[in-house]
């Protein structure tokens, strides 16, 4: 039986709880990085909304690479959001909680992780029925010691760390019971795809893999 999205993210996740950010360039690059990411161990993609390419190596990005759960990230409105799930996202990222984006992903039955970094936020995203939620900017938001803490009142809630996560903290995150993933651009060089280095990029993501594999055992 085919998977659904969701238990397939949910499969890849567990396997390596890393999703490596793409700020796509152009599209060809931006496929070339999601390959060197895959050979590494990493089949969960964010693709960001942050260049003008973005939207075109989204939807490049989804039909060359099938073997990687891709998604979109920093989506800001309603209108970005129908736009990647036509382009073919298979989940959606924004860098904070507003109702019209997980709306438009919910009636797609398309996971979505809005960022929260108080409370408040966390509260709110929970009424709107979602336990799965993006934690940002982690390292100025608290970092481990604030999910600890949020840990303990949002017990079935899991978090994605993402902002300022790196290989250097990336095993104290994970070793959280409330982390879902940790999220980061650390994966992805801008010098490394500029010169064409996709191995650095494979090395880097092997590297996030084996700390994941240690940290989680
Ligand atoms: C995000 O969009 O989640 C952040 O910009 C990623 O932060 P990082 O560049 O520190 O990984």
């Amino acid at each position: 039986m085919e998977l659904s999205i969701a238990a397939k993210l949910d499969q890849r996740l567990e396997k390596a709880p890393v999703v490596p950010l793409v700020v796509p360039a152009d599209p060809q690059s931006s496929i070339e990085t999601a390959r060197a990411l895959v050979a590494g161990g990493l089949t969960v993609i964010e693709v960001v909304l942050r260049t003008t390419a973005a939207m075109e190596a989204l939807e490049q990005i989804v039909s060359a690479v099938p073997e990687a759960t891709i998604g979109a990230g920093t989506v800001l409105s309603d209108q970005q959001a129908r736009d990647v799930l036509q382009a073919g996202a298979q989940f959606i990222v924004s860098p904070g909680l507003y109702a019209p984006v997980v709306q438009v992903a919910q009636a797609a039955k398309v996971p979505v992780f809005p960022g929260v970094a108080t409370a408040s936020e966390a509260q709110n995203a929970w009424n709107m029925g979602l336990r799965t939620l993006k934690f940002f900017p982690a390292s100025l938001a608290g970092g481990p010691a604030m999910l600890k803490a949020i840990g303990s009142v949002f017990g079935d809630v899991k978090f994605m760390p993402t902002g300022g996560v790196s290989a250097a903290n990336l095993g104290d995150y994970l070793a959280l019971p409330n982390v879902l993933a940790c999220g980061g651009s650390w994966l992805t060089p801008k010098s490394a795809i500029a010169e064409g280095n996709y191995n650095v990029i494979t090395k880097l993501a092997a590297e996030a893999v084996a700390i994941a594999k240690q940290s989680r055992g």
